[in-house]
């Protein structure tokens, strides 16, 4: 049951896709009390309680014991102490305490979440502007409420199925002849790729929607050689639209007032890659179709998908801010700075950037076309880009899915898009925050998501890349991606190189399963990836463990994520079969019981644990994705009877899906202790399955 309760004057934020009447009656279970404009909701936390939910943010998946704030922000340090990353997805779950309670504050302003940080025993919800709806889910179990809420917010985004298959992205890939060099590293070793990202500097001078003439002089024809190596191209689109003169895009947002405008109806100009720029306006539906149809320039070129950046919107500064700065700094020339002043002359130019005072100083137009300062709908900024950009491919190409991932989000933007976790770092803390996002992720909607695999800042380790290679094997986007001035990251830089395409392998003859749950998981608004909690609700351990995953409906997943181990500890919550992979052709079938296990992994070793009772089909693996036959399967499992599993498979690129048209029923008999497999269409096999 949903219920929803407005507060305020709400903003439309396009969150929910069937909002139910609002309720008269007070909001149970919360106090609510207010501070000026802010509105706070306390509830008081059982000491056992856990709060699952907040999709993209650092720390646990048990959210309790820290503050978060929903205020989106260009965040490239995601340590511990951070409150807020790119993306505001605002949705609670009270589980384990003497309710089971999901609640959603849909609120595009800034939102603290104060989760027993304050008060070990409270947490305190602040809608800092006071207008905002709130909807409160109660069903029976945790993913009774996910599945209520997902029905709320509407269907996941759908990609391509080539957008399942590894990418290879790095900022400073700066001309035409080094992505054919990644690609010839990548094809002459058989080391698999379907993709590889175009970052900005393919633009011309880092304007949007252009292509450097001197450093990409043909497109078309670099696509089309590209599409014969089974490569697609993915150009980055950054938010800001540079200001120049001559430049169309610039001048016909400002000729039609497109771009977001200061108190005095001027345009906002601040700074982000190309200098000084404008901010379309997404909030209106004529500046989506203005902006969402300029991807076709690119895809009209032969391009497939893209990813959009640096909207949140990034800020580096505002004309104003730069000068105030730079005032500042002038005023202290000449000066012995000692303590005071050294501080503060160093603060004036590292507080420059994503200024929370520039956030106040432009306008948008709400959906009820009434002026809104951006602050109060900043949340919304990078959704409703994706947005442009989904609605825009929609309506130049409807028959085709196109790939999109996008930095900033906030729930809505699911429907039109995945997102990738943002400029994570070469460390190993990371590694398992990529593990521990997952799950948050699918609960707010967003199923298609993944890390930058090997870490994007910092120098990565080899060992470090394969492990997190690894992981990457599971997450639908598989994408290793690197900054500028770090060391090289593509896997054929390293020695460990055979072992990193052994595990590549293992994504593909993954695929037709991995590719199979997403889809159902997609279009039946279920969760991917969960955390034990969601499975075994009555098992502490397993509520408990947080380095560990449950995968679709039959597996969980247990990542190595310290350097030098050489194994780890697992928590079984039932009996499972261990698949120690080494490569697609090479593991170890180990069945085990319910209970703690210490696990020895090889540097080249990873495990899939796959429920006692269940199986999973295993193709053989391939350089991209449509060369992996889904019809020729190796089934895996541990039965001890019958067995079923429904295969999802499709085209892969046209957006009429239906469950029941790409639904195949694989049926396992088991008699004499032999297993005899059947599903229509398809070649199985069954002598791998462990009976007993
Ligand atoms: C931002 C993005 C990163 C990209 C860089 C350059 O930092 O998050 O992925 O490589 O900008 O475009």
């Amino acid at each position: 049951m949903i219920r929803r309760y407005d507060f305020g004057t709400p903003i439309e934020t396009g969150a929910v896709v069937s909002a139910p009447q609002p309720q008269a009656e007070p909001l149970p279970y919360f106090t609510l009390s207010r501070s000026d404009a802010a509105l706070s909701f306390s509830l008081p936390l059982s000491p056992d309680e856990f709060i699952f939910g907040l999709g993209e943010s650092v720390r646990g998946v048990n959210k309790r014991g820290y503050r978060y704030r929903s205020f989106n922000a260009d965040e490239s340090t995601h340590s511990e102490d951070r409150a807020s990353l790119y993306a505001s997805h605002n949705l609670l779950i009270f589980f384990g305490g003497t309710r089971l309670l999901g609640v959603f504050f849909d609120d595009p302003g800034a939102v603290t979440f104060d989760l027993g940080y304050t008060r070990a025993d409270e947490a305190v919800i602040t809608s800092e502007n006071g207008d905002l709806r709130v909807y409160l889910i109660e069903e029976d179990s945790l993913k009774a409420i996910v599945h209520a809420f997902r029905q709320l917010i509407g269907p996941s985004y759908i990609p391509p199925k080539w957008a399942f298959g590894y990418i290879q992205s790095r900022w400073g890939y700066k001309c035409e002849a080094e992505i054919r060099d990644v690609v010839r590293g990548h094809r002459e070793r058989h080391i698999p790729l379907d993709g590889v990202c175009m970052d900005i500097d393919y633009m011309d001078a880092f304007k949007d929607f252009t292509v450097s003439a001197e450093r990409f002089p043909d497109l078309p024809a670099l696509c089309e050689d590209m599409r014969g190596e089974h490569i697609r191209l993915i150009p980055i689109i950054d938010a800001g639209v540079k200001q120049e003169d001559g430049y169309d895009v610039c001048d016909e947002g400002l000729e039609k007032g497109y771009f977001c405008t200061k108190e005095d109806g001027s345009p906002f100009i601040g700074a982000v890659w190309p200098g000084r720029s404008f901010f379309p306006d997404f909030l209106r539906e004529d500046v989506r179709a203005w902006f969402g149809a300029q991807y076709a320039r690119l895809t009209d070129a032969g391009i497939e998908g893209f990813w959009n950046d640096m909207n949140e919107p990034a800020l580096f500064y505002t004309p104003e801010g730069l000068e105030a700065a730079i005032a500042e700094a002038e005023s202290m020339r000449g000066r012995n700075a000692g303590l005071d002043d050294f501080f503060h002359l160093r603060s004036v130019f590292s507080h420059i950037a994503g200024n929370p005072a520039d956030y106040r100083s432009f306008y948008q137009q709400a959906p009820d076309g009434l002026r809104v300062r951006h602050d109060r709908v900043h949340n919304l900024y990078g959704a409703m880009m994706t947005r442009a950009a989904g609605e825009g491919m929609q309506a130049h190409e409807p028959d085709r899915r196109h790939l999109f991932f996008s930095r900033s989000s906030y729930i809505g933007a699911h429907r039109y898009g995945g997102v990738w976790q943002g400029d994570n770092k070469s460390w190993w803390s990371h590694l398992l925050l990529n593990l521990k996002m997952m799950p948050s992720l699918n609960m707010c909607g967003f199923l298609y998501t993944g890390a930058d695999l090997g870490g994007f800042g910092c120098n990565t380790t080899e060992d470090l890349l394969l492990r997190w290679l690894q992981l990457g094997v599971f997450t639908p986007l598989m994408r290793n991606h690197a900054a500028l001035n770090t060391r090289d990251q593509e896997i054929y830089r390293f020695g460990m190189q055979e072992d990193m395409k052994r595990v590549l392998s293992v994504r593909y003859a993954l695929l037709p399963y991995l590719y199979s749950e997403f889809m159902k998981c997609a279009l039946t608004d279920e969760c991917m990836f969960r955390p034990l909690a969601f499975d075994y609700p009555q098992d502490n351990t397993a509520c408990r463990t947080e380095d560990q995953m449950m995968l679709g409906s039959e597996c969980m997943i247990a990542p190595v994520y310290e350097q030098n181990a050489r194994g780890r500890h697992v928590y079984l919550p039932e009996a499972m079969l261990m698949i120690r992979l080494r490569s697609a052709e090479d593991y170890d079938l180990i069945p085990m019981d319910r209970g703690h296990h210490f696990i020895d992994l090889a540097l080249g070793e990873f495990p899939l644990f796959v429920r006692r009772g269940c199986f999973i089909p295993f193709a053989r693996s391939a350089e991209w994705v449509e060369a992996v036959d889904g019809t020729n399967l190796t089934l895996l499992g541990w039965l001890s009877g019958d067995a079923a599993y429904a295969l999802y498979d499709d085209d892969g690129i046209s957006t009429q899906v239906s469950l029941e048209a790409g639904l195949t029923p694989i049926r396992v008999r088991v008699a004499d202790g032999q297993a005899a497999a059947s599903g229509e269409g398809l070649t199985l096999y069954a002598d791998k399955l462990v009976l007993d």
